[in-house]
């Protein structure tokens, strides 16, 4: 088979190329012009829904030029029809719109997809239970598993709730950013769905919102693109002529992460004894259940959380720092370190989240321990 990089430079050649250049050109267009024979016209009620994000461009709010090359990609490299979104946030809400469940089966992670289904519930009453209550879900619910989950990095069994969603005639909706290919393949599993907020990993540059969802099932991309239109939730112009220059590089970048964080955390658990005020290391690398090995494949998540024992002590850390900018988000090639409390409103007030980047490791490495040997 083609190789990961060849692919996430060729996969939208044949996509919407109007001009030579060798970078698609950034199409600040809202409106692109009709045919300008009249026997070109197709008439909207005549027009095919599947063809929406191929065709020729009418209006940025349906699809354009790097929309749909990031389409073409992000479907090659996550294994089914792309649709992109201008946030994380947006392709989840789009992925519970499509399936509009009754109740919801979640767990902890982003707290940001809680506040979705916060609104869902006090508007429609849409029910929300927790991963261990299973049992309250039937025919046409959803259960949103993210795995590995935010801040902890912590792997559910995707086979698991596969299964158990599946035996009901449930959905499960899984959001990978936190692992996104070759790390993990959810289809392997049998999910409905796939999601990755694209800001992170396949954005890489923490310059770019993006958001983005997969499925096996072209009928359900058509849906999703026309529940797109009138959501007003496409990418952004701009936005996705950055994706597109992101994911031409992202294999290079993802595999540098994900083996750095291993070997930070490696690290940092083998020298434990030098950092008193360390308390737990969390992260999938040192996450002992089958499943994590059967799951995590391609490797572990270049994000993984530390907790410190004191509140004090979290909230100085950052400061003592080099390399680590003190920031929320994660997936740049710049690594970050967040004392979380400062951005979600649920965590633990000794913890902090850290996202590896491309720097050399070594000098990660030197640099938490310095700041770590400081922090009495
Ligand atoms: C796991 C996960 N899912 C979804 C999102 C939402 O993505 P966005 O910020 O692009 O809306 C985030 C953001 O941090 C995230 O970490």
């Amino acid at each position: 088979m083609t190789g990961l990089s060849t692919r996430l430079l060729c996969a939208d050649r044949d996509v919407m190329n109007r001009v030579p250049d060798v970078v698609s050109p950034i199409n600040v267009a809202t409106t692109y012009r009709y045919p300008d024979n009249p026997d070109d016209f197709i008439l909207a009620k005549d027009a095919d829904p599947a063809s929406l994000t191929t065709g020729r461009p009418l209006y940025s709010r349906l699809s354009h030029p790097n929309s749909s090359k990031c389409e073409a990609v992000l479907g090659d490299l996550l294994g089914g029809h792309a649709v992109v979104y201008n946030s994380g946030l947006s392709s989840f809400f789009a992925a519970i719109t499509y399936y509009n469940p009754k109740t919801v089966a979640i767990g902890d992670g982003y707290h940001g997809v809680h506040g979705i289904l916060d609104i869902l519930s006090r508007n429609y009453g849409v029910k929300q239970v927790g991963l261990e209550e299973l049992d309250k879900l039937s025919a046409g619910d959803m259960i949103h598993i993210e795995t590995p989950e935010n801040p902890y990095a912590k792997v559910h069994d995707l086979a698991y709730y596969v299964k158990k969603a599946h035996d009901v005639g449930a959905f499960v909706v899984c959001d990978s950013t936190f692992a996104p290919p070759p790390l993990q393949d959810p289809w392997e599993f049998g999910v409905d769905m796939v999601m990755h907020a694209g800001t992170k990993y396949f954005g890489g540059h923490s310059d770019l919102l993006a958001g983005v969802l997969v499925t096996k099932d072209s009928k359900v991309k058509t849906q999703l693109v026309n529940d797109r239109v009138f959501l007003g939730t496409n990418i952004a112009n701009l936005e996705s002529f950055l994706l597109l220059r992101s994911l031409r590089t992202y294999e290079m970048r993802i595999k540098r992460q994900s083996s750095s964080a291993e070997k930070i955390v490696n690290y940092l658990d083998v020298h434990r004894a030098d950092y008193p005020a360390l308390k737990v290391i969390h992260h999938s690398s040192l996450q002992k259940d089958d499943f994590v090995r059967r799951q995590m494949k391609g490797g572990h998540s270049p994000v993984f959380a530390i907790e410190l024992e004191s509140q004090e002590q979290a909230k100085n850390l950052p400061g003592k720092l080099n390399y680590f900018q003190h920031s929320t988000s994660l997936g740049g090639v710049e690594s970050l370190i967040e004392w979380r409390a400062l951005s979600d409103p649920h965590a633990r007030l000794t913890l902090l989240r850290v996202s590896v980047g491309v720097e050399d490791p070594d000098d990660l490495i030197a640099d938490l321990d310095q700041a770590l040997k400081a922090t009495k």
